[in-house]
């Protein structure tokens, strides 16, 4: 979890009567709590202050779908998807297109044609959007989170919010989107809570929402909330975003990718150096520029490795991968388990007189097996799992 956060004007304790000036909504004089918790009650939460209760709902209605249409494949192998190509579509939640999934994560690919219709509102997932092109503002109950190239936005379940883009670059995401609850990996952390010295980033690397929005006017407001597939539009008697003040451990935060402070040693390192978040089932690393493996004798790119416990999924984004040939930006390739991978032929001698790699990538690694999608499936290259033949 991010570290305690206050923001806008709070109760001085928890639970009791919060002045609100002017009489408030109903004459009742005080500001409304709504308590985000998780785990039931028993782990991380915060308490929101609103002008009107929040829970005056006026119409509830069927919204549609964002189905994840998984295919059955004959044999297991490597993929290739080669996504950079994929027409812009939707907006930052309709046009999300489903291309790897199991029990636990979901990864799907957005490159929004038209700005966000709706306010939206994942019910049942952790959302993590990766930042792959183009800024903004997320715009939360939490208040406003600005955002920039390389950005995780870890997005916790039922934060209602707006994805606005700067018009100048069309934004580009991965989005991986997550049953259990995203969270610092706990190897990172002492005993105090405290992210630890030598953990590749810290508390002063999140960022949460900076600016409150807080709208005074009682305005009919319609929020997508979005659980598995299914889509409901709840049209609310008021905006969701009449929000004075708020603390605690649960907000929507950032972590930019060239922040993560990556480890070289004198051998190869094994991708758990490079972790950044967990959640139950998988865990999401970033493959940072680094300097590259020091001993006069090193190989420098990673042995051939049968992870026969996790299926293994990378995100292209920037500069060479040394490791690999033929991937491009957006490239996403799956290694599942079963099969060894390794370095493409000519990698290894191509990276002994290197000393630094400039490459970005997103990896997730997951403990369940996972299935293409029908959309994943157009996009796969066919030639891939025989790319490691002279
Ligand atoms: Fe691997």
């Amino acid at each position: 979890m991010p570290p305690y956060r206050q923001l806008g004007t709070i109760a001085r304790k928890r639970h009791i009567a919060f002045p609100q000036a002017g009489g408030g909504f109903r004459g009742e004089g005080i500001h409304y709590e709504e308590v985000v918790t998780t785990a039931g009650f028993s782990r991380a939460y915060s308490i929101l202050y609103h002008l009107r209760p929040p829970t005056r709902v006026r119409r509830v209605e069927p919204a549609g779908s964002l189905p994840v249409p998984v295919v059955e494949e004959p044999v297991l192998r490597h993929h290739h998807l080669k996504t950079g190509g994929l027409p812009p579509a939707g907006d930052p939640i309709t046009g999300r297109v489903p291309l790897l999934t199991n029990a636990d994560v979901t990864l799907w690919r957005c490159r929004p044609a038209q700005p966000q219709a709706e306010l939206y509102r994942n019910a049942i997932a952790d959302e993590v959007l990766f930042i792959h092109r183009g800024r903004g503002t997320l715009e939360t109950m939490f208040g406003r989170l600005p955002f920039k190239p390389f950005d995780y936005i870890v997005i916790p379940r039922c934060t209602t919010y707006r994805l606005v883009a700067d018009p100048e670059v069309s934004l580009e995401m991965l989005i991986i989107e997550s049953a259990g609850s995203i969270v610092v990996p706990p190897k990172y952390l002492n005993p105090d809570g405290q992210m630890k010295l030598g953990a590749p980033f810290c508390e002063r690397d999140l960022h949460g929402p900076a600016e409150l929005i807080t709208v005074v006017e009682e305005t009919e407001t319609p929020v997508m909330v979005k659980d598995g597939p299914r889509l409901t539009r709840y049209v609310l008697a008021q905006h969701p975003f009449d929000v004075v003040g708020w603390d605690g451990l649960v907000y929507p935060y950032t972590f930019n990718a060239d922040d993560f402070e990556p480890l070289t040693g004198t051998v190869h390192l094994p991708p758990p150096v490079h972790q950044t978040f967990e959640a139950a089932g998988f865990v999401i690393c970033t493959f940072a520029p680094r300097m590259l493996d020091t001993h006069p004798e090193a190989i420098k790119v990673p042995y051939a490795h049968s992870n026969v416990q996790a299926d293994e999924v990378l995100y292209y984004v920037r500069g060479r991968f040394g490791s690999r040939r033929g991937v491009e930006e957006a490239s996403i390739t799956l290694h599942p388990r079963g099969i060894p991978h390794g370095p493409h032929p000519g990698t290894i001698v191509a990276s002994r007189s290197m000393a630094r790699t400039d490459e970005l990538a997103v990896m997730v690694d997951t403990e369940r097996p996972l299935q293409l999608t029908r959309q994943a499936l157009e996009l796969d290259d066919a030639a891939y799992p025989y790319s490691w033949l002279e």
